[in-house]
């Protein structure tokens, strides 16, 4: 079989995606379910449908294009990632997975292969956050990780039901349909950006991932007094900012001090009510993102954030509530599936590390009903989720060019 990857119309196909963008390139924001999003989708399926594969939807919108195998009634192969990006983001993330999946499907017809099993690419609703406060929305129904009827009562930030959203998006049917039968999936591989420095400074294109750290998020609310910044003099305040600016450091030294560079603490919203410039603020929301590569550990430092709260709240006299949104476990990745990765790599004579995932990924959750890997391309400086992320053509050619054979050999 000789695989020959067709890298200048990839690379013209995730600048043309790019382009489909609420930001001003080069960044891309393209948030689920908004009219920039179902552009995309599609754009993505017209692609799809000239490469001859079926395309179908669930009621949450997750896509499968699917090349029918020679036993169609086998467990499918699956391949894919998101195409939805956080606000600001750059043209990579999950791209890379959903084209250069397709792009391998077409290298594998290309070449005259026939799969046995039928090979799946699959595009995931909403695996960032930003519309309802969870990530891997599709995953997680997908797999039975989050029950319909906890869907449901997502909402966004203008208090849209997903109900309300997915409707408006002209998609129908149950949430509790979208859970995979068992067996669906033979195998499964997700191409993705490390979002990590690790490749580039190895000079190494290519990363087979081991595992994948257990990520939580919480929203923290925190109530203090408001008032006149003239007329409330500082030992009668009660001001959320500055609570949640101790809390805030509080985490960053939770993290810091858990004894691991694996735990990482990040708080990337703080909303400040009513946010005027001579008013205390009276009330601060903020979000919490915290992984690790062990799950025991991340709990301890989310346990030393809620101790740390207790104390800022009673020495403060403000009031500090959290939500837990997820707290999900990490993922180890499947021995065959990283095994029929690293034989493609060594068939094409290319270098590979092994390494851990440290962003989260719908595999994390596909990994809990299929046997589940990824492969990991460098990107610049390792940077992600921000306008200047790239991937170079070559990298990302190799990296389709080995989730192709590995495809095959999944799919024989
Ligand atoms: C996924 O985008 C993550 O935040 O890890
Ligand atoms: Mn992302
Ligand atoms: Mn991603």
């Amino acid at each position: 079989m000789k695989l020959d990857v067709d890298r200048k119309r990839l690379v013209s196909e995730i600048e043309a995606l790019a382009s489909i963008s609420d930001g001003e390139a080069p960044a891309v924001t393209r948030i689920v379910f908004t009219p920039t999003d179902l552009k995309a989708r599609a754009w993505l399926r017209t692609r799809c449908e000239e490469a001859g594969l079926a395309v179908r939807w669930d009621a949450v919108g997750n896509t499968f294009a699917r090349w029918a195998g020679s036993d169609p009634a086998a467990a499918a192969v699956g391949t894919g990632s998101h195409i939805d990006a956080i606000p600001n983001a750059g043209k990579y993330d999950g791209v890379v997975g959903v084209l250069g999946g397709l792009e391998a499907i077409r290298a594998l017809q290309r070449s005259g292969f026939r799969p046995k099993h039928s090979i799946e690419l699959l595009v995931f609703t909403s695996e960032e956050p930003t519309r309802f406060g969870i990530g891997c929305l599709g995953s997680r129904l997908l797999s039975g990780s989050l029950s319909p009827e906890a869907a449901g009562r997502l909402a966004d930030d203008e208090g849209k039901s997903i109900d309300e959203v997915r409707g408006g998006a002209g998609l129908r049917g149950e949430l509790a349909d979208v859970k995979l039968a068992d067996g669906y999936y033979k195998a499964f591989v997700e191409l993705h950006i490390e979002q990590g420095p690790l490749l580039e400074r190895a000079q190494t294109s290519l990363g087979i991932v081991k595992s994948i750290a257990a990520p939580a998020s919480l929203r923290i609310s925190i109530e203090g007094s408001g008032g006149h910044a003239g007329g409330v003099l500082m030992p009668d305040r009660e001001d959320a900012l500055c609570a949640a600016a101790e809390l805030i450091l509080a985490i960053e030294n939770a993290a810091r001090s858990s004894g691991a560079t694996d735990t990482v603490a990040t708080v990337g919203v703080c909303e400040v009510f009513p946010g005027a410039v001579n008013s205390i603020p009276s009330r601060v929301g903020l979000t919490l993102d915290i992984r690790d590569t062990y799950l025991a550990r991340r709990d301890g430092a989310m346990q030393a954030i809620e101790r740390a709260s207790r104390d800022i709240a009673a020495k403060r006299q403000v009031l500090i509530q959290s939500e837990l949104v997820n707290a999900d476990a990490p993922a180890d990745c499947a021995l065959e599936v990283r095994a029929a990765l690293a034989e493609s790599c060594r068939e094409h004579g290319l270098p590979f590390l092994e390494m851990v995932s440290r962003a989260y990924h719908d595999s994390l959750f596909i990994s809990r009903i299929a046997p589940t890997g990824m492969l990991f391309i460098p990107c610049r400086n390792g940077y992600s989720h921000r306008p200047d992320e790239y991937a170079r053509p070559e990298d990302i050619a190799r990296g389709t060019l080995v989730l192709a054979e590995a495809l095959a050999k999944l799919s024989s």
